[in-house]
């Protein structure tokens, strides 16, 4: 059976990937954000995962206002990196899972979440980015990807409560799969978030530890924080964190299993207009390998 071992978050701020592209890493503004990434990075090479389901938004890339999905699940073979007008970030072709992606459409649609199936998508910095703080600049990524876009960007986009139970869907979807995989589920976007009008910038610490805090230790209550929170605490685009809650919802605990270990935290600010945070919640049946 396939199982899940690990959830990541992040944010995945454009400019982070610029940075990386040019070569900037190491300048003195970005040299505290990618240093809160290194152990991440020797993290994921040691645990080496089968498969990442990579849950992030898709920015008017590859959908527009002409076709909305809430929820799209990607079974295509690949995924090119999108040209979000500056041509497409020099980084790998994203390598898709079709059989495991099918089978988890197939599993969590019976479960009553109506998913678009995406058969051709470019994928824009919100799956990019989270790969390359995560990876580094590698010739080809690690492992298959299966790209889960979630609408965030135009109302009316899906509640944090909706979110946390697809993901105990997508975990049932998972190990009812037939073949030994380790899978990761790696949840993006966030944290304080405000792009346009007079709060621009906003940026709320308080309000975004407290949301990691509760993440790690009372997922379920979070996820009863309506829209409206998001939005006046930490900006208009604090929202894309409801994808986070989808990640937190396929662990073990969610489903009356063992709680997740903290592999990792961090936070950061700023990174562009926003904060950053990022996340590692180990399962507890995972043997310590690093
Ligand atoms: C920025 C952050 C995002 O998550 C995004 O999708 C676009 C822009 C920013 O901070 O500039
Ligand atoms: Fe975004």
């Amino acid at each position: 059976m396939a199982r899940i071992t690990a959830s990541v978050y992040t944010s995945h701020v454009p400019a982070i990937g610029v940075a990386i592209d040019q070569g900037k890493t190491q300048q003195p503004y970005w040299k505290p954000l990618f240093e809160g990434y290194d152990f991440s990075r020797r993290w994921l090479q040691a645990r080496a995962p089968d498969v990442v389901f990579l849950v992030y938004n898709d920015h008017a890339t590859a959908f527009s206002q002409e076709m909305i999905p809430t929820f799209a699940i990607g079974t295509a073979a690949e995924f090119l990196p999108a040209d979000e007008g500056w041509g497409p970030r020099p980084v790998p072709t994203v390598v898709g899972h079709p059989k495991l992606a099918s089978h988890i459409a197939q599993s969590v649609i019976q479960d009553d979440f109506d998913l678009t199936i995406v058969n051709k998508m470019d994928v824009d910095h919100g799956l990019t980015v989270p790969l390359s703080l995560m990876c580094g600049q590698p010739r080809a990524w690690p492992c298959p990807v299966i790209p889960f876009a979630v609408n965030v960007v135009q109302y009316p986009v899906p509640s944090g409560r909706r979110c946390f139970e697809l993901g105990k869907a997508i975990r049932k979807a998972v190990t009812s799969y037939d073949e030994p995989l380790k899978l990761q589920i790696w949840g993006t976007g966030g944290m304080s978030h405000q792009l346009q009008g007079p709060r621009a910038g906003l940026i709320n610490k308080e309000w975004d530890n407290r949301f990691l805090d509760r993440l790690i230790d009372e997922p379920a209550a979070l996820a009863q924080v309506p829209h409206v929170e998001y939005a006046r605490e930490a900006g208009s685009e604090a929202i894309e964190l409801v994808m986070w809650l989808i990640a937190r919802g396929a662990m073990a605990d969610a489903a009356g299993g063992a709680k997740p270990r903290v592999g990792h935290r961090f936070y950061h600010v700023p990174a562009s207009n926003t904060a950053v945070g990022h996340l590692i919640l180990e399962e507890q049946s995972e043997e310590q390998e690093s």
